[in-house]
């Protein structure tokens, strides 16, 4: 009954206005229409939620239908919805509360698309994209290996140069071919969904998020501040690889093959700290191990983490969290498997999806996705336009942030995963900077490039014929690395990350990488830590909880730097803690690379073909790889 009423309310208000020439100037009168769209919203877009919980945690026709419905129907709502916003004079009123309501209400994304077939089409190539990446498997003799744990697993721990190319190549044969069309019928479609909201395109709308004007230049300011670092550690990393794998295969000088790092996109690193660390014979940083041999499990992990959320004195997981969450793969049906945290917009259910496994990466991701959930519990009672990050990046930060002090060998020891007295010389010191930027460090140049490509395809820089090679261009501007094998048009391989595929914007990660160490440098100084950043665990700390708790509960309400400066003081993005948390290991690196004779920087090639040399084989590949000169950076 309650929610047929709210109906009539809604677009009675609608109609009795929709006629008249002028824009309502009464204040109450939109408050109470922002009620009803909230009341709306809140059932909109859980059904949505709903549909698409079934269907990610079961992936088969009839789910994927009712989710592409389901789809739709928030879709309709939320134009409607914009529609009907017009007919308030928003730029009249005073309350800045309401009117970043309304400006928010805007921002309706794929449903901005007016003509209906089309959005049913685009509606139905997300579900078709997600499923293709999710199902891929790759033929390995008679098995059929998926994606996770299958590929991850022999990632992380191989160390055979060819297996790892079987690998590598084996999972964008399985889905970049089927991917590529689909993704640029999106590529259209979405743009053309976003134009009509008054973008130029949809990386012009997906960097609107961020209310930066000088945005794009910012990224490029930080990655500048922090690329000298990424130089110094990617030198570091090719001298061990080619020592590890022969220097034929680990040029000195050269870019890296990408298969080398224990990662399928190698956008981090920390897989293969055994082929680098720095001073050998100290205590085990790598605690997978320990949690295999302690016999940890999902749910050991998770409740590792809410323990280390609650001793802050944050929110714990609800109820509903522990009974409806999927936190281990099931054996019975294909389920998209990359993690996720999950906002049914009723403000009782908060779910994650992710098939755990027993590692250390995993803890991590646990803790990632959990501060997800935690924000979504600090800000559940803010309208639900205001259900947000401050931005993107905040969102991702939080989770991190905190695992940044359960990385910590002190805090490893206190849960038990670290046994004996901890080494706390400086060889030990460096061990764990170099574990902690294989993971940080190493994944800012990803992070950086894959909107850097997005943001050029959608506005035309880059057309829908040279989508790889452009690609790997970038790839290897950034992170110095090629391609192990000849790469042509044929291949996609930017939609063998699931982001792509996915339409998850990925800038995101890139600022979450710099703000997280600006959250953690402000709660660790709020629990009074002293001695160097890297070494603070702000475990039991109801001050350090009670700054994030704080900055969190705001949402989206207030433009970020607000936000910012509620946990830092200061209201700018800087990597200023980031960089004095690594000093140390910066300085190593320096000495480092400079008494081995390692240069940092690459020779550039051109690790792409058209398609009939790529058939041509091997030998004719090799001397296409040709050195076109050498630009050494430093
Ligand atoms: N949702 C996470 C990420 O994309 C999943 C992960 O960390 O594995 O940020
Ligand atoms: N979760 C993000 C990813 O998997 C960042 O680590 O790419
Ligand atoms: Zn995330």
């Amino acid at each position: 009954m309650a929610r047929a009423s709210w109906w009539v309310a809604f677009f009675l208000a609608t109609f009795c206005y929709s006629g008249a020439q002028t824009l309502i100037t009464d204040e109450e009168e939109a408050k109470q229409w922002l009620e009803q769209y909230n009341t709306m919203a809140e059932h909109y877009f859980y059904l949505s939620e709903e549909a698409n919980w079934a269907y990610e945690t079961d992936i088969n026709d009839q789910n994927q239908q009712a989710q592409v419905q389901a789809s739709l129907n928030k879709d309709k709502f939320k134009k409607e919805a914009y529609d009907n916003s017009t007919m308030f004079d928003v730029d009249s009123f005073t309350n800045e509360t309401v009117k970043r309501l309304f400006s928010k209400i805007k921002n309706i994304g794929n449903a901005g698309l007016r003509d209906q077939s089309k959005l049913n089409r685009l509606t139905q190539l997300l579900a078709d994209m997600k499923q293709v990446y999710s199902t891929g498997k790759v033929k390995d003799g008679d098995r059929d290996l998926v994606f996770e744990p299958d590929l991850v697993n022999e990632l992380a721990t191989g160390r055979d140069y060819d297996r790892l190319q079987f690998i590598w190549k084996g999972w964008r044969d399985a889905v970049g071919p089927t991917l590529r069309d689909m993704y640029k019928e999106y590529v259209t479609l979405k743009n053309e969904a976003i134009g009509e909201l008054g973008y130029d395109d949809v990386g012009d709308y997906w960097r609107s998020w961020y209310e930066t004007p000088t945005f794009e230049a910012d990224l490029e300011a930080l990655w500048q501040e922090v690329r000298p670092m990424y130089l110094e550690l990617h030198a570091y990393v090719r001298r061990r690889l080619g020592e590890a794998y022969g220097k034929d295969k680990v040029g000195e000088n050269d870019p890296i093959p990408a298969h080398l790092f224990g990662n399928m996109w190698s956008q981090q690193w920390n897989n293969i700290y055994d082929l680098v660390e720095p001073f050998s014979g100290k205590q085990r940083i790598d605690v997978t191990s320990a949690m295999v041999a302690k016999g940890w499990d999902a749910m050991r992990m998770f409740n590792e983490s809410e323990q280390f959320f609650t001793s802050l004195g944050l929110i714990p997981m609800t109820p509903d969290f522990w009974r409806d969450s999927m936190i281990v793969r099931p054996a019975d049906r294909e389920v998209v498997c990359y993690a996720s945290a999950w906002d049914f917009y009723n403000r009782r259910d908060f779910r994650i999806k992710m098939c755990t496994e027993v590692t250390q990466d995993d803890l991590q991701t646990v803790h990632h996705e959990m501060g997800h959930i935690e924000y979504f519990l600090q800000y559940k009672d803010q309208p639900v336009p205001f259900r947000e990050g401050a931005n993107p990046g905040f969102h991702e930060a939080v989770g991190d942030c905190l695992a940044l002090s359960v990385s910590t060998p002190k805090h490893l020891k206190e849960i038990g995963l670290i046994d004996g007295t901890l080494q706390e010389d400086d060889e030990a010191d460096i061990n764990y900077l170099m574990k902690q930027a294989l993971e940080k460090i190493a994944f800012l140049p990803f992070a950086y490039m894959m909107d850097q490509w997005r943001w050029k395809v959608f506005d035309g820089r880059i057309t829908p014929d040279n989508m790889n090679q452009e690609w790997w261009k970038l790839r290897q501007q950034y992170q110095g690395i090629i391609p192990p094998v000849l790469r042509d048009e044929k291949d996609f391989d930017p939609g063998c990350k699931f982001h792509i595929p996915s339409d998850v914007p990925y800038i995101r990660y890139f600022v979450s990488f710099i703000v997280q160490f600006q959250f953690y440098e402000a709660m660790c100084d709020a629990s009074d830590h002293t001695g160097p950043l890297y070494k603070c665990d702000f475990y039991r700390s109801p001050q350090a909880g009670q700054l994030l708790g704080d900055m969190l509960k705001l949402g989206s309400s207030r433009p970020w730097p607000e936000a910012m400066e509620a946990i830092t003081g200061s209201r700018a993005m800087t990597a200023r803690p980031l960089l004095k948390y690594f000093e140390p290991l910066t300085t190593w690196l320096r000495q480092n690379n400079t008494a081995s004779g390692v240069r940092t920087g690459w020779s550039q090639f051109e690790p792409w073909a058209s398609s009939a040399t790529k058939e041509a084989g091997p030998a004719l590949a090799t001397t296409l790889f040709c050195v076109l000169c050498c630009l050494f950076v430093r």
